[in-house]
This record gives C-alpha cells, sequence and structure tokens, in this order.
C-alpha cells in the first residue's frame, strides 16, 4: 500500500515519519509532482495538479473538518474524501467559544481597561436569560458547543439542516425557520460547513434578525460573512461586537479594518487546531478499516457540500 502526503502551507515530515512507524508496511512519502501512484493521501488544500498525477488514489483523507477548499478541485467522482472528524477539535472549539461568550458576557475588555488605568470599578452583573447563545451547524464541533454552553447555563439555539432533538436545545433547522431562530439568538456562533447554500449566509439581512446588542463568533469561515455588514451592524449600534478567527482573505491583511476595530476580536483561525497525534491515530485506524472492508464515519458527500 502507498500513502502519499500533500499538504499547502504545512511541513510534510513529521506526518510521513509518524505514519510510517503507525503503519510499517506501507510505503508512506510526500507527494512531489511525478511521484508515483498512491492508494491513500492525506492532504490539506492540495493543487488540481496533484489530484490529476494521482488518479489511482481510492481516498483522500483531508486533515481539517472543512471539506471546502478540496471541494474547489475537479475530484474523479469515485475518489472518496473523509474529513477529520473530531480528532481533538471539538473540546478546543468549546474552549474558544466558552471562552469568547464569557469574556463578552462577563465584559472582561470593560474591567480590562479600567484595571489598566488602575480603576476598581463595578458594572452591573447582566442577566444571563437575556444572552441567549445561538449555534448555527449542529455537527461534530456545533455539538459540541452546545454541551459547553449549558454548563453556563446558557439559554442555547441550535440551527441545522436537518431537524434535530437535542436534550435542553431549543432547535431550529431548515431556511424558514432561519429567522426565528435568530430572533432568540443574542450571541451568534457560526459553526457550518462552507457550501454554496452557506457563503455569505451572514449578512445585513440575516444578522439584523439578532436581538439589539447581538454579537457574533465566526469560528467556520470567513466566506459565510459578508465583512461590511458586520462592521456596518457593528457602528450603527444593533449589533454589540464580534470574536472572529475566520477570514475572507488569511492571513487577514495588514489594511484590514478589523483589526483596529474597537469592538472586534480577531484571532488568527486557531479556535481548533488540527493535532498530529490524534488526527494520524484517527486515520490509520480508518484505513485498517477499509482494509477490512469495513464502513468508515466521516465520508463527505460532495452533493451536500459537507
Ligand atoms: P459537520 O459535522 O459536518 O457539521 C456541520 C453542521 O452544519 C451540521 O449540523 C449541518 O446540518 C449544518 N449545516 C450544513 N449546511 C447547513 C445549512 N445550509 N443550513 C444550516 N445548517 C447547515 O462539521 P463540523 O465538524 O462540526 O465542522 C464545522 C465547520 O467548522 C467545518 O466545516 C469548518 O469549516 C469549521 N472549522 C473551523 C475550524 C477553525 O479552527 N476555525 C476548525 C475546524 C472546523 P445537518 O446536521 O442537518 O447535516
Ligand atoms: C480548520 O479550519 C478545519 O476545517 O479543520
Amino acid at each position: 500500500m502507498n500513502i502519499t502526503i500533500c499538504f499547502a502551507s504545512l511541513a510534510p515530515e513529521p506526518w510521513v515519519q509518524a505514519l510510517q512507524q503507525a503503519l510499517p508496511g506501507a510505503q508512506v512519502s510526500a507527494w512531489v509532482p511525478g511521484a508515483p501512484q498512491a492508494d491513500h493521501a492525506i492532504v490539506w488544500a492540495p493543487p488540481q495538479q496533484f489530484i490529476d498525477e494521482q488518479s489511482g488514489l481510492k481516498t483522500l483523507f483531508n486533515i481539517g473538518a472543512g471539506v471546502d477548499a478540496l471541494l474547489q478541485l475537479k475530484l474523479p467522482p469515485a475518489l472518496k474524501v473523509v474529513r477529520l472528524d473530531d480528532a481533538g477539535m471539538s473540546v478546543q472549539m468549546a474552549e474558544y467559544v466558552c471562552h469568547a461568550v464569557i469574556r463578552h458576557f462577563r465584559e472582561f475588555d470593560a474591567y480590562d481597561a479600567d484595571t489598566q488605568m488602575g480603576k476598581w470599578s463595578y458594572l452591573k452583573p447582566r442577566n444571563r436569560a437575556d444572552f441567549a447563545v445561538g449555534v448555527m451547524g449542529l455537527g461534530v464541533l456545533g455539538e459540541r458547543v452546545t454541551k459547553a454552553l449549558q454548563v453556563f447555563e446558557f439559554p442555547v439555539n441550535g440551527y441545522s439542516r436537518s431537524p434535530k432533538d437535542l436534550p435542553g436545545i431549543r432547535c431550529f433547522s431548515g431556511t424558514q425557520a432561519l429567522p426565528q431562530f435568530l430572533q432568540a439568538t443574542r450571541v451568534l456562533v457560526n459553526l457550518m460547513p462552507l457550501t454554496p447554500e452557506t457563503e455569505n449566509m451572514l449578512n445585513q439581512g440575516t444578522l439584523s434578525h439578532l436581538q439589539k446588542g447581538g454579537y457574533v463568533i465566526n469560528v467556520a469561515r470567513g466566506k459565510h460573512l459578508v465583512e461590511d455588514d458586520l462592521i456596518a451592524l457593528i457602528d450603527t449600534g444593533h449589533l454589540a461586537g464580534a470574536t472572529l478567527d475566520v477570514f475572507r482573505t488569511e492571513p487577514l491583511p495588514k489594511e484590514h479594518p478589523f483589526w483596529q476595530h474597537p469592538k472586534i476580536t480577531v484571532t488568527p483561525h486557531t479556535s481548533a487546531r488540527t493535532l498530529r497525534e490524534e488526527s494520524i491515530a484517527q486515520i490509520v485506524g480508518k484505513i485498517q478499516a477499509l482494509q477490512r472492508g469495513e464502513a468508515i464515519n466521516g465520508v463527505v458527500d460532495p452533493l451536500r457540500g459537507y
């Protein structure tokens, strides 16, 4: 069995070594143009040339949860695309989102500003019931985030494509329910995959439905959000601010207004990082399952786009 590794912006060597150790019977190597045909590939945003040359591949293992970059390529219809299925990402996402929600709810930025001036002051405690958090996307990451938010007793709403029934979560599904979901939400967390249906879904029209003083946490993909619409809604006072981990252009260009906006917190696409050990263990388990002829989780439906 041949395994090839092709990453757009990450050194493949540690992955080659770790995979080779886990699968001693396999030939594992980093892809170079003209390399021999492989059976399985481990990839992140590979070029079209890689797909075109590696026409014998059975499986493409993506080392992230989101497969939007892969689905932009022209892929052979029979090629199985497999996404990372948690592999240590959901707990990181839960930490990140809870941190952002709590930092906003408890007004820690205002306390920071005061303490930096040596000021000992109290703000009036806010009512948790007024801060319903709405999680868009109730998949592997979104569902984990809803559970973490429940620990802090925030009212939690969830929104997905197909209907869900999650204990203690007010669940909404389908586009006709979107306005209701947004109107019931003060803090919006985006955890949907980027698909033709979800691109630009966070815009003036949808974000205006959020409750007054609404807050946006985008941890999915930059192309979900119409950036100028967000800034306009913050500047007119309808929204209180945003925490953004993902952007239409990454790295976020130096001159981008998000960097300096006083009500926007920016992080560099780091809310849930791919963890090498966990990811390799998961991929190795799946390769072995495929060798035994078993079904595996995380196979992407190209028509759905995730
Ligand atoms: P997932 O398991 O595939 O879950 C996706 C969820 O979104 C599902 O609940 C799905 O609904 C819902 N959804 C899809 N299309 C929708 C639509 N048109 N309207 C409403 N809901 C829709 O994905 P995941 O593993 O949770 O990951 C979600 C995304 O997070 C990834 O695609 C990636 O872009 C992003 N991500 C970001 C980072 C980071 O560091 N910033 C890290 C990892 C992942 P159904 O349940 O009905 O199918
Ligand atoms: C990261 O953004 C991922 O999709 O895993």
